[in-house]
């Protein structure tokens, strides 16, 4: 199976399995990138059985819109019973790095509010300990030097993403080098850092199901 295969079949199990917990008339959270898009492409056949959507960034909402799937202000919803996203990578704990579109802050919020969390990837992403992947964190533009030469203290080798502002008017800076073996840790003390707005790091609030894309099919894992 290709990876967008794989991709593909954990994006239909999501849709599935939020056809069969999310209530009726409902309000999906929906996550950004190529994984999600295969999840909203999914989510359009069963889109009469829900009220519409959250949307994590700019990209979704015009992707769902596209669906005819209505997209809700966060600030006008108190329920999300599930929010399905994509990762960069996810370990035992189903701690994730995400980001990688840069997506991150929205992503945190909107799976703040939400009651479940599903993640879902190809089985690329599954790892023992995360720092493979560099670590992205949405800086105030002012800050970016400050937060640069904070992050290299803690051990990281920080990389502004060239050319990238996020849909909140930030910037990105992907942080190489990082071995994380302790997730909660990190993500709180690298979000004290004056001008750090997130960081990728979802381990406060880690995933409650992943569905993994795999050669012999998808497998849940709680
Ligand atoms: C975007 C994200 C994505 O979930 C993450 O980058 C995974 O993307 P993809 O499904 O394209 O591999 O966090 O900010």
């Amino acid at each position: 199976m290709t990876q967008d295969e794989l991709k593909q079949a954990v994006a239909q199990a999501a849709a599935d399995y939020v056809a069969q917990t999310a209530p009726a008339g409902s309000i999906i959270g929906v996550g950004t990138g190529s994984t999600a898009n295969f999840f909203i492409d999914a989510l359009a056949a069963i889109k009469d059985k829900y009220l519409g959507a959250v949307a994590s960034s700019e990209a979704t909402r015009k992707r769902l819109e596209g669906h005819g799937i209505a997209v809700f202000d966060l600030n006008e919803v108190t329920d999300i019973p599930v929010y399905v996203d994509g990762a960069d990578e996810i370990d035992g704990g189903l701690n994730m790095i995400k980001g990688g579109g840069g997506a991150l802050t929205r992503e945190k919020i909107v799976a703040a509010v939400a009651g479940e969390f599903v993640c879902i990837c190809d089985e690329s992403k599954r790892v023992e300990v995360m720092g493979k992947f560099p670590l992205p964190v949405e800086v105030i533009p002012m800050a970016r030097a400050h937060v640069t030469r904070e992050l290299a203290k803690i051990g990281g080798r920080p990389e502004l993403r060239e050319g990238f502002v996020t849909d909140n008017g930030n910037l990105i800076l992907d942080v190489h080098g990082l071995a994380i073996t302790d997730p909660k840790g990190l993500e709180a003390a690298i979000n004290q850092i004056t001008g750090v707005v997130t960081n990728g790091l979802f381990a406060v609030r880690p995933a409650n199901l992943l569905l993994l894309g795999t050669a012999a099919g998808v497998r849940s894992i709680r």
